[in-house]
């Protein structure tokens, strides 16, 4: 079978290692720009959000089926494009793909199906903004509806911050066409966690919940960045927290959806709040979460290429799947280039040993997973703000971390910074216990 990953950062390495790992077998290309994946796939050029040329690769490569990693070619309906050529692809067209490319969508949705969330307001002017901001009081979150590069969503605590960033979005236009629609809501507080489901658009598979560390800084402080590493599982999200969310969040959804006319299939990711009154959905991803992914896969036992498969158009359906999961825990750390998530220096040389690179996973549990390194003239070099993914599994997430950062000391280059405390909070929790 010949699989095309789209795209190149750690999300697709880990699915493309993953795939490649319990079929081997199977010819795999990328969308090139990964040092890592390219030890695993052939790199094939072309931008995953450029449909046109993905569409043309599939074409002239004759590809069997296609995965779909980031949001942008989803919302540029790739999905649509390869399957009206008669091509399996993994991921929701255009339409369902809206649930992340518009957080307006997303939280009618959500409201007219008594989905947990925020309150909200949904808004094209700045001063109808201005004044639901201030019946919030004073603290509120200013979100693009739009796609923004997980950069837009500013949670202010003051109500000179809601005017700086409704400033932003109208005013400024930061966010550009992003922020044609803003939505203003309650700030909520408690811990996030990520979950993730697979759908053919009738079944949900969940997967185990995870957690991000989104923040630059140890103890969750500083910017905030595409994440900073992720763990799984997470002890507060247990499988009966698990099958709640699916009845009460992710089933009414995929309703909500279906009542759309939206055959929605591929994944549905919720960011959860655990709110003192419940979980509330902070927003919805229609893809695998990046770090989370990279801290989900290497726990998975199930044959990913079945599930991702059986999910898709024209697959037999998820019905009588389920997830098998490797005990323990998984922990990875991004290693990001010096000044992320602002203006960061990229073309630094790294070196990362041969043994860390996912093959000898079996016997170190160790993975490194690439996010932004391209190979020049046999150097793995920096181009990106997140660089390395790098994974760990253990018994525990104590000792999952452990083995996560003495790979990480044995990486070589001075161009990375990472933080140093991926995973507190579970652990915190599993020592007080
Ligand atoms: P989003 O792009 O909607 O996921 O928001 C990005 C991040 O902003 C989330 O992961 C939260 O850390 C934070 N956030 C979003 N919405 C809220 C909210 N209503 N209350 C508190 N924090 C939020
Ligand atoms: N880890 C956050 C995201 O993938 O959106």
């Amino acid at each position: 079978m010949k699989i095309l990953i789209v795209g190149h950062g750690g999300r697709e390495h880990a699915l493309l290692w993953k795939l490649h790992r319990d079929h081997p077998e199977n010819d795999y290309l990328f969308t090139a720009g990964n040092a890592g994946m390219e030890t695993l796939a052939r790199p094939v050029a072309a931008r995953p959000v450029d449909v046109e040329t993905v569409t043309a690769v599939v074409r002239d490569e004759d590809v069997d089926f296609t995965v779909i990693g980031p949001e942008a070619p989803l919302a540029a309906g790739l999905a649509d494009r390869l399957r009206a050529q008669g091509r399996a692809a993994f991921g929701p067209g255009a339409d369902g793909a809206r649930l992340e490319a518009s957080k307006a969508f997303a939280k009618r949705l959500m409201d007219e199906r008594g989905v947990p969330t925020a309150r909200f307001g949904v808004f094209r002017e700045r001063a109808a903004a201005a004044a639901f901001a201030r019946e919030l009081g004073e603290r509120c979150v200013v979100k693009a509806s739009g796609l923004a590069a997980g950069k837009g969503a500013i949670v202010c605590g003051t109500r000179a911050e809601a005017e700086h960033a409704l400033d932003a979005c109208f005013v400024r236009r930061e966010f550009g066409a992003a922020a044609d629609e803003v939505v203003v809501e309650e700030l909520l507080e408690g811990e996030e966690v990520s979950l993730i489901a697979l759908t053919d658009g009738k079944s949900l598979l969940p997967f185990l919940a995870s957690q991000d560390h989104k923040r630059a800084l140890d103890g969750d402080r500083g910017a905030n960045t595409g994440g900073m590493g992720a763990y799984a599982p997470v002890s507060i999200a247990h499988d009966a927290f698990v099958a709640r969310a699916l009845d009460d969040i992710f089933r009414p959804t995929l309703d909500g959806l279906a009542a759309e006319g939206i055959a929605f299939s591929g994944v549905l990711y919720a960011g959860l709040m655990l709110t003192a009154d419940g979980p509330r959905v902070l927003e919805w991803n229609a893809r695998f979460g990046d770090p989370e992914c990279e801290a989900l896969l290497p726990l998975l036992e199930s044959d990913l290429l079945e599930l991702l498969l059986a999910a898709s158009p024209g697959g037999e359906g998820l019905a009588g799947h389920r997830a098998r999961w490797r005990e323990g825990a998984c922990v990875t750390v991004v290693a990001a280039s010096k000044g992320y998530p602002d203006a960061y220096e990229t073309g630094a040389t790294i070196d990362v040993p041969a043994d860390l690179e996912g093959g000898a996973f079996d016997q170190t549990g160790v993975v490194v997973f690439h996010a932004g390194t391209e190979r020049r003239a046999g150097e793995v070099l920096t181009t990106g703000g997140r660089v390395l993914d790098v994974t760990a599994v253990g018994t525990d997430p104590g000792e999952a971390r452990r083995r996560a950062y003495a790979a990480l000391d044995r990486i070589g280059g001075d161009g990375l910074r990472w933080r140093t405390d991926i995973g507190w909070r579970e652990i915190d929790r599993l020592k007080s216990r």
